[in-house]
């Protein structure tokens, strides 16, 4: 069967000593969903692209993601015992490297917050899949912690960088972020990825109203002159925890209106069958900017996605309750044959479409949270009354530019063509103290005091 190679010759194989990938283990994959062997879900999607999650820890608690009234010093984040190792990730991600994955996204939390990541990215940076092509290996941040670890990055492999980064404007980062951080920070890690030649830089930006939709065009112009691809992505009801409404959505659509009327926009092809954003480029030639419309143009009829949280559940969707445990296999001693199966028929009996589905009472079912599964199971759970659903279409209509067939397909322009550790122990900070400086899983003192790096297990 193919196996899973490295740049460098080798004597073990991929797994772990002990395991192997046997004969018995080979599959037939299908090449019908974009022309390159993968294992296919029930909608005829095929295994792509793995999100790894390596911490459910973060120093921000984002509004949309992390509420400090709820993520507060009393939050039970897992345990390092319940953490999968490097080991283990580097395992599970050589098997699915082996299916047909072909991009692997670092993400937390904040992966920025455990320890000796460089290390984990050198040991999956050597990933080959079985025609020899190196894995699209990336990261996900909020960029606290890039001025120091920038450079370790890049050293062990990591090419590419995506940063969250919801405003220029000091008080509005500051409040959306939680916990008081300062932008200019975030701002010269972003000047550090780019000193480390990280590229592309991308930047993630949430809209939401009421509290950015203000930094949607200075964010624009800023981004175009500094020569980063700027996404803005749609405040989504992932998890429960955000108290999501509708209203709060500023559609895509929108977004792209407000920067259009002043630098004007075409669209541009998408990369890549199963690409998260629409790609919009300046009519200029300047530069580009993505939106991921999650809402109101859901994309999961090419959703190519699987989800690993840092405890070792895979996810099949990012609004999934549960999660199907793979680090009890790789601690009882499953084989990787074992292990591949496992993914196979997660992935072979997959059927997910959330976001086609969605109404203002699936915004209540209870899920997994963003942080554990993707930039983020312990999943903060809520109790869905199971009072009746509304009509999604008087529901999902009420967003602007919405066109009929379930999803809006236009924007003004026309058709188009996303373990840590306990940090509170970081040594004495002589910096000022921003509020949520006690947060479990604050990883970073809100000063610059010498000597302090970003660390865990
Ligand atoms: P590139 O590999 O750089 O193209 O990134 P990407 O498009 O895969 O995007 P990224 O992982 O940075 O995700 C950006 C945002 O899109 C995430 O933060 C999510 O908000 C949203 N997103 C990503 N994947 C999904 C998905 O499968 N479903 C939904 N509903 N949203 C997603
Ligand atoms: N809606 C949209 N995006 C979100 N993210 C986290 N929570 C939400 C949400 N409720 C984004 C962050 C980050 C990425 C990893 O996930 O902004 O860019
Ligand atoms: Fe914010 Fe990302 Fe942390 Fe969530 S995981 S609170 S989006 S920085
Ligand atoms: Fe994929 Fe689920 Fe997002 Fe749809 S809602 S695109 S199935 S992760």
């Amino acid at each position: 069967m193919a196996r899973v190679n490295h740049s460098e010759p080798r004597s073990q194989p991929a797994s772990s000593p002990g395991t192997s990938l046997g004969p018995t283990g080979a599959t037939a994959l299908s090449e019908a969903f974009d022309g390159r062997p993968g294992v296919m879900d029930r909608r005829g999607r095929a295994l792509r692209d793995l999100r790894i999650s390596v911490t459910d820890r973060c120093n921000f608690r984002c509004t949309y993601c992390m509420p400090a009234e709820v993520f507060g010093r009393d939050y039970a984040f897992l345990p390092h015992t319940e953490v999968l190792t490097y080991e283990e990730i580097r395992r599970l991600a050589a098997i699915a490297v082996d299916l047909g994955v072909r991009k692997l996204r670092i993400t937390g939390g904040e992966p920025l917050v455990r320890k000796s990541l460089p290390d984990l990215i050198a040991m999956l940076a050597v990933l080959r899949a079985p025609d020899g092509a190196a894995a699209d290996l990336t990261l996900t941040t909020n960029g606290s912690a890039l001025r120091g670890l920038a450079r370790p990055l890049a050293d062990a492999g990591l090419r590419r960088i995506t940063v969250s980064l919801d405003s220029l404007d000091d008080a509005t980062f500051r409040r959306m972020n939680g916990v008081d951080f300062p932008v200019s920070r975030v701002l010269d890690g972003i000047a550090a990825a780019r000193e480390a030649g990280l590229d592309p830089i991308k930047v993630n930006m949430v809209v939401k109203r009421g509290e950015n939709e203000d930094s949607v065009v200075p964010m624009a112009r800023w981004a175009r002159a500094e020569g980063l691809v700027l996404r803005y992505i749609e405040y989504m009801d992932v998890g429960t925890a955000n108290g999501w409404r509708l209203d709060d959505v500023v559609s895509a659509a929108d977004i792209v209106g407000m920067i259009d009327g002043e630098m004007p926009l075409e669209p541009v092809a998408a990369t890549y069958r199963g690409e998260v954003a629409n790609r919009w480029g300046y009519r200029d030639g300047s530069g580009e900017i993505g939106v991921i419309a999650s809402v109101s143009q859901p994309f999961c009829g090419d959703c190519t996605r699987a989800r690993r949280s840092a405890e070792g559940k895979l996810y099949t969707c990012l609004f999934s309750a549960t999660g199907t445990d793979l680090r009890g296999p790789l601690r009882d001693g499953a084989s990787d044959e074992d292990v591949r199966a496992i993914l196979e028929r997660v992935w072979n009996d997959r059927t997910d479409q959330y976001s086609e589905l969605r109404t203002e009472a699936t915004s209540h079912l209870p899920r997994v949270e963003m942080f554990v599964i993707h930039h983020s199971s312990t999943g903060v759970e809520n109790s869905w009354t199971g009072s009746a659903a509304p009509n999604r279409s008087s529901w999902i209509n009420a967003l602007p530019g919405r066109t009929g067939g379930g999803y809006i397909q236009s924007c003004p322009k026309g058709p188009s063509g996303d373990e840590g550790t306990e940090i509170t122990s970081r040594g004495p900070c002589s910096g000022p103290v921003a509020s949520g400086a006690s947060l479990p899983g604050r990883d970073e003192p809100p000063c610059s005091s010498p000597g302090w790096s970003p660390g865990g297990t």
